[in-house]
């Protein structure tokens, strides 16, 4: 059995609108209907929970209802922290073992082709990511006397961008947040994704990588709105698979007919 916990209970501050970021429309559906709709239509998704920002959960329920998503058992409140929120999902799932895959509902142009991969990565290992090569080179930096100073500049090549899903075996990714909450320093330096738990809370286990895509943004920012949009505009074949294959020709071909080019 996989479960699909769909994390909505954040409120949106960054991109700054009075209703949580997960309900704006893009492309004709609420970013999270997109979402909703995207597990609800994968063959290995059994289940789906979602965990809405307190105050919306009616009109998630609402839109379940109304779009006949079946695979929906449960809409609940997410917490106050992701971290919070992926641990009441876990809370909700009862005893009996099974997959879980912890999805952003702000990622809504997800491929099918990832949950896939996925949950076959779940019948050899119990941990995996989703990530991406980095384009842009990443620095880590300190505070300094005239704002931040640069600390180390790590190799990018083997540098990921983490993106969601994430898919654990229920009892690994439990037990490493029993771990973590029994951490009094976790509360102070909380990890921002859940293999950041498993990494530091159970680190012999392995989590394997599965290769993301471009497409898969989080929509984070205002700008992130329009990306979404053009991204659903144009398709699937618009943005290749991240490793390169498959570049050239078609890409072209499907933006210049956009743009109006012979
Ligand atoms: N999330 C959640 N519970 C929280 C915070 C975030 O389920 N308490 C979810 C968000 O709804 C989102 C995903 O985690 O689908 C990624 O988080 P992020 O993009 O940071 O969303 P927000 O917290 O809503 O954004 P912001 O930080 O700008 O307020």
């Amino acid at each position: 059995r996989t479960v699909g916990v769909i994390l909505a209970g954040g409120v949106g501050q960054r991109v700054g609108l009075n209703t949580p970021k997960q309900l704006v429309t893009v492309a004709g559906k609420s970013i999270i209907e997109h979402t909703l709709a995207l597990f609800d239509a994968a063959p290995e998704i059994d289940e789906i929970i979602v965990l809405m920002t307190p105050g919306f959960t009616a009109e998630v329920e609402k839109l379940v209802a109304a779009r006949g998503f079946g695979k929906v058992v449960q809409v609940l409140e997410g917490g106050a922290s992701r971290t919070e929120t992926t641990w009441r999902a876990l809370d909700a799932l009862g005893p009996q073992e099974c997959n879980v895959l912890l999805h952003d509902a702000v990622r809504p142009l997800l491929e099918p082709r990832i949950i896939t991969e996925c949950v076959e990565a779940l019948e050899r290992d119990t941990a995996v990511e989703v990530a991406i090569p980095s384009s842009d080179t990443v620095v880590v930096v300190e505070p300094g006397p005239r704002g931040d100073v640069v600390r180390e500049v790590p190799e990018r090549a083997r540098l990921r961008r983490v993106q969601t899903p994430q898919g654990f075996r229920l009892s690994v990714i439990r037990q490493a947040y029993e771990r973590a909450f029994a951490d009094p320093d976790f509360g102070r330096r909380p990890p921002t994704d859940d293999c950041g738990v498993v990494l530091r809370y159970l680190p012999e286990v392995p989590i394997v990588v599965v290769h993301g895509s471009e497409r898969n943004i989080k929509v984070t920012h205002p700008v992130d709105l329009h990306i979404a949009e053009t991204l659903f505009r144009l398709g699937p074949t618009a943005v290749p698979p991240a490793s390169g294959q498959a570049l050239e020709g078609r890409t072209v071909a499907v933006l210049g007919d956009d743009l109006g080019a012979g």
